[in-house]
Order: C-alpha cells, then structure tokens, then sequence
C-alpha cells in the first residue's frame, strides 16, 4: 500500500474529480504489479510506503524517443545557440558513430538511458532506429530496442544517407524493401521523417505504405522546420501520431481534429532548436487530440524529462497544467494506441511516478529541479545498474 497521498491523479474521471480523476488524501493498493484498490489515506496495511503528503500520478508514457546512439553533439548544439539555425544534417554524424559502435557499448549506453528515463518518471517508452541507415544497423538497433521495450519503432527513413546523396528514391526503394524485412521480427511501428532536406511527401507515402503491408503501425514526423504536406499524409494513412507539429495551419488542425491521429508535440526540441513552440491551445481548441513526448535524441533534444517538457506546455505553449499531466500520460497512450497505460485504476498496471511535491502544479512552477521522488514499476524491462556503459 501505498499510503498518505496528498493529491492522487488517476486520469479516470469515474474515480475522482475533474477530468484527472483527482483524489485527496487517497491511498493504493497493489499486488503482482497490478493496482487492485484506491480508497482514502489512513487505512492498514502489511506492506506501507508513506508517501509523506506527496502527490502520485500515472508514470508518463513517452511516446517518441531515439534512445540508441553512440556519441553525442554538444558542439553542433553550441553553434546553434550561437545562431547556426537546426536542418537536421547532424542526423548523419550520429549515424557513423552508431555504425562504428560496438552491439555491447551500443546496448549500454542504451540501458544507462533507460535508467534515466525511468527515474524522470517515464513508465513507458516508445524507442526509434534511425541512426543506422544501413540494412545491419538499422536491424541491430531495432534489435536493442526489442531487447527492453515493445513500443518499437523503425525509422529507416530519418534522412538520405551520405552514400546515397542524390540518390533519395534509391534509398527509399532500399527501406520498402531489405531494411523494412531485416527489422520487421523486432518493430511495431514504422516511421519516416518527412520535411525539406529529409524525404518529400511521395516517398514519405511509400515508406508508410510498404509498413502497413508488413504489418506495422504508422507514425510520422512532420511540419517540424516549417509548413508542409506531412500532417495531411499522416492523417490520410490513418497514422498513430504524428509528431512536431510546431506549424500548423487551420486545414491541418482541422484533419487532425476530424480523426484518431494524435498531434504529438516535442517542446524540448523547439527549446533545442530555437524552432517557435507549436500553438498547443489553439489546436486543443480545435479538438486535435495531443501529446507530449521528450523526443530524447542527440541533435535537436538531448533530455529525458517529461517535467521539463510540462514545464514549457504550461509557460510556452499555454497548455493549463492539466491538459499537460494528460498529454504526457492518456495522450501519449493514446499516441501508441494504448489504453492500459497512462491511467491508474483497479485492475491496471501499478505503474507510477511519486512527486517530491503536495501537487501536480508543482511540475510546472519548480522548472528544473528534480520533483520525482519514486517511479513504481515500468512497461519496459529495466536493466540492473550493474550495467554502467559508456557515451
Ligand atoms: O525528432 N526530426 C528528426 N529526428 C529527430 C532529430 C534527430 C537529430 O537531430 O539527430 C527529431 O527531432
């Protein structure tokens, strides 16, 4: 039991108030995992963790993160708060380190990352390719994800690799093909990154469509560096989510209000970039399902905090701290087409993050200061932290 809970966030609406589903002075019960009871505080129990007045919420479900990477780009970083704007290039200097990189330095720099992942709250996590870009890499990276998460996704086509300069269709004809077969025992989803300077509409489509035949699910990653075709495409394909989203026009809040594709917003990559942050209220306004995920990467968003990330909905993108709590816990489920995680109800996973606060509006007004005090369980597999890696 967990026990002396100040503020209770069970995002069903049926156990408490609001839409949160909020309950004071509450306790939970758990068992093998799962949650088998939420009543008030104060009532006995064998096994007791006082929460100490601190509040409790779903673990956040991050839905869109690049967790395996050899090196890193703190310089590429430097030159762009000194003004050098963000395209995406960098993409390619990770992808020759991953390439150099060893399976084992590449597997334990990926579960030092889980690691901090799972102590900023984050019970589940979706985990991209994308820095392979060769048929062996990108199946060896698609095969670490697997290893630790379900919520795999397979992003062959990130960008144009080096050798292929010039060659984009080539390219796009090799990921439809043998890349999309060698990662197809260990992903979910499929991915493309449609924007100038990556891949144009047309070969975005095929991408998504040899996916569905293989029997993927669909996300994208579009209207990221400007306006664009892509939200219209990952509407139309019937996509999970589509992620950025920092420009939107009133067609696209439109479409994505009219369907069951989640508008996925990145704020730590707009902080990164120097990018605009999307108009979150007015596409909450529209009726557009969103989310809100770290985008844990090295080039444009090199964080695992989804604190951080509420932080910048509620001060930037004039999210109220409510709609952000939901975006990063229901709106991310709802961008995996989940609805067992994300929500804490009897029956459910016991999966959960402890705040080192009385209440949930302490995310956004303490910014930077680390407010997770437990995270309970996890929907990935947890390596033990014997395993310090490197990079
Ligand atoms: O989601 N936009 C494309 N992919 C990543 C960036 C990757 C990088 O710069 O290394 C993103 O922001």
């Amino acid at each position: 039991m967990i026990d002396n809970i100040s503020e209770l966030i069970t995002n069903v609406p049926e156990l408490g108030a609001g839409s949160l589903g909020i309950v004071d002075d509450a306790s939970v019960v758990v068992e093998n995992g799962k949650v088998v009871a939420i009543g008030p505080a104060g009532a006995l129990a064998d096994q007791r963790l006082d929460a100490g007045g601190r509040c409790v919420l779903p673990g956040f479900v991050d839905s869109h993160t690049h967790l395996v990477f050899a090196g890193e780009r703190a310089e590429e970083f430097t030159r762009r708060m000194a003004g050098e704007p963000y395209d995406g290039g960098g993409i390619r200097v990770t992808t020759e380190a991953t390439r150099a990189a060893s399976r084992q330095a590449l597997r334990a720099s990926l579960h030092r990352r889980l690691r901090e992942v799972h102590r900023a709250g984050t019970t589940t996590v979706e985990i991209k390719s994308g820095y392979g870009l060769s048929v062996e890499s990108e199946a060896l990276i698609t095969s670490l994800a697997g290893e630790v998460t379900a919520e795999t996704t397979f992003l062959g086509a990130h960008v144009v690799p080096s050798e292929y300069r010039g060659r984009a269709d080539d390219y796009t004809a090799l990921v439809c093909g043998p890349m999309l077969e060698s990662v197809r025992p260990h992903a979910r989803w499929i991915d493309v990154f449609c924007e100038t300077g990556a891949f144009n509409v047309d070969q975005s489509r095929a991408v998504l469509e040899a996916g569905r035949n293989a029997g993927l699910g669909l996300r994208l990653h579009a209207n990221q560096l400007d306006h664009g075709p892509g939200v219209r495409l990952g509407v139309e394909m019937g996509c999970a989510s589509v992620d950025h989203c920092t420009y939107l026009s009133d067609d696209d809040l439109e479409m994505l209000a009219a369907s069951d594709t989640v508008a996925t917003f990145l704020p730590a990559a707009d902080f990164s970039t120097r990018q605009p942050y999307p108009d979150a209220r007015r596409a909450i306004d529209a009726g557009v399902q969103v989310a809100i995920a770290s985008n844990c990467n090295p080039g444009s968003s090199y964080t695992t905090s989804i604190s951080f990330c509420i932080a910048l909905a509620v001060r930037d993108m004039r999210m109220t701290i409510d709609e952000a709590i939901a975006a990063v816990t229901t709106g991310g489920a709802a961008a995996l087409r989940r609805s067992d995680v994300g929500r804490l109800s009897p029956g459910g996973p016991a999966h959960l993050a402890i705040l080192d606060a009385p209440s949930r509006h302490h995310l956004a007004y303490r910014p930077g200061v680390p407010l997770i005090w437990r995270t309970v369980g996890a929907d990935y597999r947890l390596p033990s932290t014997g395993d310090r890696g490197g990079g």
